[in-house]
């Protein structure tokens, strides 16, 4: 029996650029003691993005998760996109949170319309209806005005926009150091922080004036 603080989470990949930072967030969730079982969906063009920034190409997609993460990945299930019947697609399905990431402005759009024409766009949904975590990794640049109302639509539904923005107060040397920082920070939003995220405890003023 799953212990009840035992997490169900959803990864949802899209096709914006970053495919990166859902390899890391894989890596970390398989990990990771407090998750028990990982729903993942990727769309054609995240699809797409997989392979060309991670040369990661599979006809099976049941191979991708050890793929992505360069070993076996026991916990996770992928989920077609075309599915809307899977079982994610239902609220009375048990799942605490879902990270779309990266999530594009296309799929950005049709979470703040409410279309539910595919599976992320459901779960997305789902989530939003049934009050449950939703993290949106949203990436391009600039944003229009139309990604901005989407983004504001969706988080005062309940949604959080975490654009995959990357810090440097944390001097990072590589751009792993960068990924994992990010991951981490959007971790922490499910619930799941990480001991190898960099926590800010302020700063010396002295030694701020030298530099
Ligand atoms: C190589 C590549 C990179 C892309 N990068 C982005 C991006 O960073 N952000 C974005 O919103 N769309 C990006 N797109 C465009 C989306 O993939 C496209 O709008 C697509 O229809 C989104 O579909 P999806 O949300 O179902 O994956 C990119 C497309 C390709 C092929």
């Amino acid at each position: 029996m799953v212990p009840a603080d035992h997490k169900t989470v959803v990864i949802g990949v899209s096709g914006a650029s970053g495919a990166v930072l859902a390899q890391a967030a894989l890596r970390l969730l398989e990990a990771d003691v407090r998750v028990a079982k990982i729903h993942l969906i990727v769309t054609e063009t995240g699809m797409r993005l997989l392979a060309h920034e991670l040369s990661i190409v599979t006809s099976d997609a049941k191979q991708l998760p050890s793929l992505l993460i360069g070993r076996r990945a026991a916990k996770t299930e992928v989920l077609p996109n075309k599915d809307v019947g899977a079982s994610i697609a239902s609220g009375s399905y048990p799942v605490d949170a879902m990270i779309v990431i990266p999530c594009s402005m296309g799929t950005l759009a049709t979470v703040a319309a409410g279309t539910s024409d595919d599976l992320i766009a459901r779960a997305a949904d789902v989530c939003l209806k049934e009050g449950r975590r939703l993290v949106l990794c949203v990436r391009d640049t600039p944003f229009s005005r139309i990604h901005l109302e989407n983004m504001l639509r969706v988080q005062q539904a309940g949604a959080v926009i975490m654009p995959a923005i990357p810090s440097f107060y944390h001097q990072p040397k590589t751009i792993d150091d960068l990924v994992a920082q990010y991951v981490c920070r959007v971790l922490v939003q499910i619930g799941l922080p990480q001991d190898e995220m960099y926590r800010w405890e302020g700063q010396v003023k002295s030694k701020a004036r030298e530099v």
